[in-house]
C-alpha cells in the first residue's frame, strides 16, 4: 500500500512550493565557476559559424545546415556554442539531439544539458539524461558516480542553478539501485547549504522498505536526515511505520504515529492501516479496535485491506462476532467498500469453526444476494462446519450443489466430509467417499487418514485402523502425531493397553514424540484397571521428558487414587500440584470434587470441609458439582445448618441443585424432624419439574395420608406412576 503511493516512476515536485532551506549560508560552500577552455582562433571561428547558422537557419532540418561542419565538431566546440544559445531550450535540445548522434557526449556536455533542461523547467529531460547513463549496463559503480557527482557541480552554477537538479540525480541513484550514493550525495549537497527535498529522501525510504534487510537501515536515516535538516512529512512518516510494522516493532511503530502528530503531521487512513495491520499480524486485538475507533473519530475511512486484516484476526482469535459487527460497519459508513468473497469466505470459516452454521449460512445467502460468488473455498468452509454439528447429509447436499455446478472439489472438501462421516460413525459413507476421491486423483492426506484411523479405532475395529496406516506409510504419508493418538485412544477404550504401549514406543522409533494427550490416555487407561503404579511410572516418564502434564491429566490420576480409595495418595498429589502450580498446572474444581466425594463416602466431614477451605484458599471457584458433593456429606452427616447454608449459597450464585442433593436435603430435614422446610424442598423441587426418588415421595405420601389430605396423597402417587418410579408390584 505505502510503496505504491511513492514509487511512481518519477515524482516531479512542484518548484513554486518547495523550499530548499539553506544551513547556515554563511558557512555553505559557493558552487564553483565554470571555466572551461579558451578556443583558439581556429576554434572561435568554427563557433561563431555554427551558432549563426543554426540561430539563423532554424526552420531548415538541422541535419542540412550542420552537414559542413559534422565531421569537424568535438565535445568543446559543442560546449561553446551551447554558451551562446543557451537561452533558447528548444535550440538547444535540438542541437543536442544531433550531436548525439554523431558523437557520443562527455560526461560535461550531458550535465550542462541536464542543467539547461531543469532550469527550464523540464526536469523529464534531466532525468532521461541521467537515468540513461545510470542504467547503462556496465558502468564502474564507484567512479562515474563521484565523477558524476562533481560535474553536476562544477557545471551548476553558470549552466542552470536549479538545486532540483541534485534531487533528480538523487532519486535516479535510488531507483537504479544506489542508495549508498544517494546518501553520499545527500551529505555532499549539505556543505553547499542544498539539503536534497522530503519527496526525493521518501523515495529513498520507500526504496529501503522494500527489502526487509535494509528495512532495519531506515530508522537511522530516519533520525539522522531530520536532525541535518529533512522535513519529514505524512508519506515520509507513513513508510517509516511501514518498516518498523514490518520489522515486528509495532508498538514502535505506534509512537511513532503519536509522535508525528505531536509534530503537528496529520495521520492519514494509510498511516493507520499500516498499523492496524501490523497489530493485526501480532495479534493484538483490543489496540486493534482502539485504532479503529480512533480513525473513526478523525474521520478517516479505513480502507478494504484494514478491514480484510482486522476481520482475518478477529476471526482466527475465535471472535467471529466482533468480527461479523465490522463487516457490517464496512458496508453501512463507507459505500464504496465492498466486501468481497475473501472476507466473505473469511467469516464464514469463522463461524463455521465455532459451530455457528445458522450464521455461516445467513452470510453466504448474503454473498448470493449481493452478487459475490462463492467458490469452492466458500463452499468446503461451510460444508465442514455443517459437518463439525453433525448434520452430514446436509453438508452432503451441498457437496452434491458443488459438482453440479461443476466446481473444483479438493482433498480438503473431500476430507471434511470424511471427518464428518468418521466422527458420526458412518465409517462405510467415509471409505466410499475417500475411494471416490483416490479415482478422481486426490490424494488423501494425513488428515483425510486421521479421520479415518479415528473413526475406525472408535468403533473399535483396530485391525482395520492398523491397516489404513500401513497404506498411509506406503504412499510415504507420515502419520503426525493426531493420527498415533487416536489410535492409541482406540486401542485403550477397547482394552488393549499393552498394544497401546507398544504403539507408544512406535512412535518414539519413527521419531513422533508422544504428547501430554497420549500420556494422559495411557495413564486414563491403567488407572481405569486400577494400576496405578503404572500410571505413576507414566507420569513420571513424561515429566523426565519436560512433557508439561495438563490439568486433565492431574484429574485422571486424581479420580484413579480416588475410585480405588487411595486417598492419602489423592492428597499426596494435591499438595504437588500445589507445590508445581506456580508453574502453571492448578488443580480446578473436578480435582478437588473427586476427593472431597470420596471423603464424604467415608463420612470424614472433617476432612472434606479441610479440602473445601483449601480450595476456597486457593482460589478455586465451587461448581454445581461441588455443591451437590458437599451438600449430600453433610446431609448424610446430619450437618443440616452446614448444609442449608450451603445451599443459599449456591442459589445465590446462580446455581441449581441436582436432584439427588434436593434428595438428600429433603431427607436430612425429615431425619431432623424439619418437615416444613422438607416440604418446601418438596415443592420447590416439583415446580423445577425435579423427580425425587421414591423414599421421599413415599414419606410425603404417609405424612399427607396421615393428615387426611387425600386429594393430595393421590395426586402424589400419580405423579410417581407417571414419573415411572413405582415398581410395578406396588400398583
Ligand atoms: C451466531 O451468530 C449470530 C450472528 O450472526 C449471533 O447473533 C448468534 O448469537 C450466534 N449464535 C450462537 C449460538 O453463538
Ligand atoms: C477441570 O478439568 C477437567 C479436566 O479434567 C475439565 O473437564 C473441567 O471442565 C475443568 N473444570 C473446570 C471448572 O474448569
Amino acid at each position: 500500500m505505502v510503496s505504491s503511493v511513492i514509487s511512481l516512476p518519477f515524482v516531479i515536485p512542484n518548484p513554486s512550493t518547495r523550499k530548499y532551506s539553506s544551513l547556515g549560508s554563511a558557512s555553505a560552500r559557493h558552487f564553483p565557476d565554470y571555466s572551461p577552455k579558451k578556443p583558439t582562433i581556429k576554434d572561435s571561428e568554427l563557433v561563431y559559424t555554427i551558432s549563426t547558422t543554426i540561430k539563423q537557419r532554424h526552420f531548415e532540418p538541422i541535419e542540412r545546415i550542420l552537414k559542413p561542419f559534422e565531421s569537424r565538431l568535438r565535445s568543446d566546440h559543442f560546449i561553446w556554442v551551447l554558451m551562446g544559445i543557451k537561452n533558447e531550450y528548444t535550440l538547444v535540445l535540438t542541437f543536442f539531439d544531433w550531436f548525439c548522434l554523431h558523437r557520443a557526449p562527455s560526461l560535461e556536455v550531458r550535465c550542462i544539458i541536464i542543467q539547461i533542461s531543469v532550469a527550464a523547467k523540464d526536469p523529464k529531460v534531466a532525468y532521461e539524461l541521467i537515468h540513461d547513463f545510470w542504467s547503462k549496463p556496465n558502468v564502474d559503480a564507484t567512479l562515474p558516480f563521484t565523477l558524476f557527482m562533481e560535474k553536476l557541480i562544477y557545471t551548476y552554477k553558470d549552466w542552470g542553478s536549479n538545486p532540483h537538479v541534485f534531487d533528480i540525480f538523487f532519486q535516479v541513484l535510488v531507483e537504479v539501485g544506489i542508495p549508498d550514493g544517494a546518501k553520499k550525495l545527500f551529505h555532499k549537497m549539505l556543505n553547499y547549504g542544498v539539503v536534497i527535498s522530503v519527496n526525493s529522501c521518501n523515495h529513498l525510504l520507500s526504496h529501503l522498505s522494500q527489502n526487509i534487510d535494509t528495512c532495519k537501515t531506515t530508522p537511522r536515516i530516519f533520525t539522522e536526515f531530520l536532525e541535518l535538516g529533512v522535513k519529514w512529512n505524512t508519506v515520509s512518516h507513513n513508510i517509516m511505520i511501514h518498516c518498523l510494522c514490518r520489522m515486528k516493532k509495532v508498538k514502535e511503530a505506534h509512537n511513532l504515529l503519536i509522535q508525528m502528530e505531536m509534530r503537528g503531521y496529520f495521520s492519514d487512513a494509510i498511516t493507520y492501516s499500516t498499523i492496524i495491520n501490523g497489530y493485526c499480524q501480532i495479534g493484538e486485538y483490543n489496540v486493534v479496535l482502539k485504532l479503529m475507533e480512533e480513525m473513526q473519530i478523525k474521520g478517516l475511512k479505513p480502507n478494504k485491506f484494514t478491514f480484510n486484516s482486522v476481520i482475518f484476526l478477529l476471526c482466527k482469535i475465535g471472535k467471529v462476532l466482533d468480527a461479523e459487527k465490522i463487516l457490517r460497519e464496512m458496508t453501512w459508513q463507507n459505500q464504496n467498500i465492498v466486501p468481497d468473497k475473501v472476507v466473505y469466505t473469511t467469516l464464514i470459516d469463522g463461524f463455521s469453526k465455532t459451530g455457528n452454521v445458522t450464521a455461516a449460512y445467513k452470510l453466504f445467502d448474503e454473498m448470493h444476494r449481493r452478487n459475490i460468488l462463492p467458490d469452492y473455498i466458500t463452499y468446503t468452509a461451510l460444508i465442514s462446519g455443517i459437518c463439525r454439528i453433525g448434520k452430514i447429509s446436509e453438508a452432503y447436499d451441498l457437496f452434491v450443489k458443488m459438482r453440479n455446478r461443476e466446481m473444483v472439489v479438493d482433498e480438503y472438501t473431500y476430507s471434511a466430509l470424511i471427518d464428518g462421516y468418521c466422527k458420526n460413525g458412518e465409517i462405510k459413507e467415509a471409505f466410499s467417499l475417500h475411494n471416490e476421491m483416490v479415482q478422481m486423483g486426490l490424494t488423501p492426506n494425513v488428515v483425510t487418514y486421521t479421520s479415518l484411523v479415528d473413526g475406525l479405532c472408535k468403533q473399535g475395529e483396530i485391525d482395520t485402523a492398523n491397516e489404513l496406516l500401513k497404506e498411509m506409510c506406503s504412499k510415504g504419508l507420515e502419520l503426525n502425531i493426531h493420527t498415533y493418538n487416536s489410535l492409541v485412544n482406540g486401542l485403550c477404550k477397547f482394552g488393549h493397553i499393552t498394544k497401546a504401549i507398544k504403539l507408544m514406543e512406535d512412535m518414539k522409533v519413527a521419531e513422533v514424540h508422544p504428547d501430554t494427550y497420549t500420556y494422559t490416555t495411557l495413564m486414563d487407561a491403567y488407572c481405569k484397571v486400577g494400576d496405578m503404579v503404572k500410571a505413576h511410572e507414566l507420569l513420571r516418564e513424561m515429566l523426565k521428558k519436560g512433557i508439561q502434564p495438563t490439568v486433565v491429566t492431574f484429574n485422571v490420576l486424581m479420580n484413579g487414587f480416588c475410585m480405588y480409595g487411595m486417598l492419602e495418595d489423592g492428597e499426596k498429589l494435591l499438595t504437588w500440584m500445589l507445590e508445581k502450580g506456580k508453574n502453571g498446572i492448578m488443580p480446578n474444581a473436578t480435582t478437588y470434587n473427586l476427593l472431597m466425594k470420596q471423603y464424604c463416602i467415608r463420612n470424614d466431614m472433617h476432612a472434606t470441609s479441610e479440602i473445601y477451605k483449601g480450595m476456597l484458599g486457593k482460589g478455586v471457584s465451587p461448581n454445581t458439582n461441588t455443591y451437590d458433593v458437599l451438600i449430600r456429606g453433610h446431609c448424610k452427616a446430619r450437618n443440616m445448618k452446614e448444609a442449608w447454608f450451603l445451599y443459599k449459597e449456591m442459589v445465590e450464585k446462580g446455581y441449581d441443585l441436582t436432584v439427588n442433593g434436593y434428595n438428600a436435603l429433603i431427607k436430612g430435614f425429615i431425619k431432623r424432624k424439619k418437615y416444613l422446610e422438607a416440604k418446601s424442598m418438596f415443592d420447590e423441587m416439583r415446580k423445577k419439574g425435579l423427580v425425587a426418588n421414591r423414599e421421599v415421595y413415599n414419606f410425603f405420601m404417609d405424612m399427607n395420608y396421615h393428615e387426611g389430605n387425600l386429594d393430595l396423597t393421590l395426586e402424589l402417587c400419580d405423579g410417581m406412576i407417571e414419573k415411572g418410579i413405582v415398581d410395578k408390584t406396588d400398583v
